[in-house]
């Protein structure tokens, strides 16, 4: 089985903090799938399609990494793909209880599928999707956070022109 891991998300939208975490997994694994979960519960702030258009932008000469979109549940997306590792990251220890909790739950519906987890960057432990919408919403700077088309399309989105 080739060793390859699905890297789930919202990714509403990718950061820099993400890349760093596929350039670590890319460490690990021989393809990474970056997969954006459909997830209409949470709101997004950009369409699945959107989303997808930034991550493969942002990772278009990076090789071995694919983007791709799913609805339901991550276990079945993952078996889907053949896979059996899923990659996600870790920032403080405020992420660990729900990434403790999914991971269990996946655990639970799906013993053959294991959960690996990643140091995130130092310089990107502060950084989420939500709080760069939130310093971009109200015209805060972004720079360097997160990818160039992302940049872009916040700005198109918001309006503002740092
Ligand atoms: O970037 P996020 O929002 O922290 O990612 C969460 C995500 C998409 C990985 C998680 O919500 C998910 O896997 N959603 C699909 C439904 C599912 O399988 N949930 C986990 C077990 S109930």
């Amino acid at each position: 089985m080739p060793n390859r891991a699905i890297y789930p998300g919202t990714f509403d939208p990718i950061t820099n903090g993400h890349l760093d975490l596929i350039q670590r997994g890319l460490r690990i694994f021989d393809h990474i799938i970056v997969a954006v979960a459909e997830n209409p519960g949470k709101k997004p702030l950009f369409t699945v399609a959107e989303r997808l258009e930034m991550i493969r932008e942002a990772l278009k000469d990076t090789p071995n990494v694919t983007a791709d979109s799913f609805g339901g549940l991550l276990v079945d997306y993952v078996k889907s793909q053949n896979a059996r590792v899923v990659m996600r990251g870790l920032r403080a220890v405020t992420d660990f209880e729900y990434e403790f909790q999914m991971a269990m739950m996946n655990r639970r519906m799906e013993p053959e599928i294991e959960t690996v987890f990643l140091m995130t960057g130092l310089r990107w432990v502060f950084l989420s999707s939500r709080i760069i919408k939130e310093a971009a919403v109200h015209g805060g700077s972004i720079e360097g956070m997160v990818p160039e088309l992302v940049h872009h399309k916040l700005k198109e989105k918001f309006g503002f022109l740092t």
